[in-house]
């Protein structure tokens, strides 16, 4: 048991739910901020200057230039899947552990990439706001005529465990799923998704709804842009629980507003909080504040997750040095 003048300190970037921070208290010394902000990279290095572990969230930077900062770091726990925020190879050199929170919250992010996928098809944001506005005077047999789900192509790019989830959920709609992935997925869970390869070419021109769940890398910044936009069918939908910066926003924009494609529903956007003026002014987008986990179970599961692995991490409690989730 560490004395109380030993107890190495810990930083919580965001406020988390209490009772499960309670686990972190009997070891450390920990600083919880109370209210949700964006930190620069300025702020992260004074803020972890004097810690030893933290708990991030996944829009909380952490790169070389910070870890120049700071010296007593040893290990960083996200507390999300997503690990874009971390230069990870800084963090390795540094010998700081960064772990992440897989596997917790794949079906609450799949049951919202059909969320997003079906009020996008449907309208649903666009007709409530249409009648809370007032305008709904009487049955009309032409209003709000959005495109159809059951039986539709379903395209998903990156097959991990929230696309297979998310393809798993298909076979109900009766559609059909093909995907792109940087690499196939092994037969069986080809086939308990009942997904088909196709390639990136074959997955725009044939999905009417191309939906991304892939990590945000050099690899995939804007692999969504104005030609991969215009080489989708004019009727199809896009939908994005990624990350921001996968899509070009710019491009999407303009693409919405030619009717080029049908429609988007998106949770993640290249500068968030911000999402662009043109953007809110478009009807065919749905668009919600980076929610896809958000279910009170899997929040609290993430962090949770979050916390042992940062005790672990720091060397203590009975996984002491095995963190589950080590990057
Ligand atoms: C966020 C996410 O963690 O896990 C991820 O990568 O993007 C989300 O689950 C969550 O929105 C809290 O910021």
């Amino acid at each position: 048991m560490n004395t109380q003048a030993s107890r190495p300190r810990v930083w919580v970037s965001r406020p988390l739910f209490d009772d499960i921070l309670d686990r972190l208290r009997e070891y450390f010394d920990i600083e919880v901020e109370e209210r949700d902000r964006d930190w620069t990279r300025e702020q992260m290095a004074q803020k972890l200057r004097d810690k030893t572990g933290a708990i991030l969230g996944v829009a909380d930077p952490v790169d070389a230039g910070v870890i120049a900062q700071t010296p007593l770091l040893r290990a960083i726990a996200n507390r999300g899947v997503g690990y874009n925020n971390l230069d990870i190879a800084a963090l390795k050199k540094a010998g700081i552990v960064a772990t992440n929170t897989p596997g917790v919250l794949d079906e609450t992010t799949a049951d919202f990439a059909w969320t997003l996928l079906m009020a996008t098809a449907r309208r649903v944001t666009e007709a409530e706001r249409w009648l809370r506005a007032g305008n709904w005077k009487g049955m009309s047999f032409h209003i709000m005529l959005g495109g159809d789900v059951y039986g539709k192509t379903l395209g998903i790019f990156g097959m991990g465990r929230i696309g297979q989830a998310i393809a798993r959920r298909a076979a109900g709609f009766r559609m059909p799923v093909i995907y792109h992935n940087r690499s196939r997925v092994a037969p069986e869970i080809e086939a308990d998704c009942k997904a088909r390869y196709v390639d990136r070419d074959a997955l725009l021109r044939e999905a009417d709804f191309v939906v991304l769940t892939v990590p945000l890398s050099a690899e995939t910044r804007h692999m969504i842009g104005a030609a991969e936009l215009a080489a989708m069918k004019r009727d199809a939908y896009l939908v994005n629980i990624a990350r921001g910066g996968v899509v070009d926003d710019a491009a999407l924009v303009a693409a919405l507003r030619d009717k080029r494609i049908a429609g988007a529903g998106l949770d993640v956007f290249e500068h968030e909080p911000e999402v662009p003026a043109e953007m809110l002014a478009l009807d065919n987008v749905v668009l919600t504040p980076h929610i896809g986990s958000a279910s009170l179970a899997t929040r609290r599961a993430m962090a949770s997750l979050a916390v042992d692995n940062l005790i672990a991490a720091l060397g203590c409690g009975p996984n002491a040095g095995r963190p589950p989730n080590a990057i």
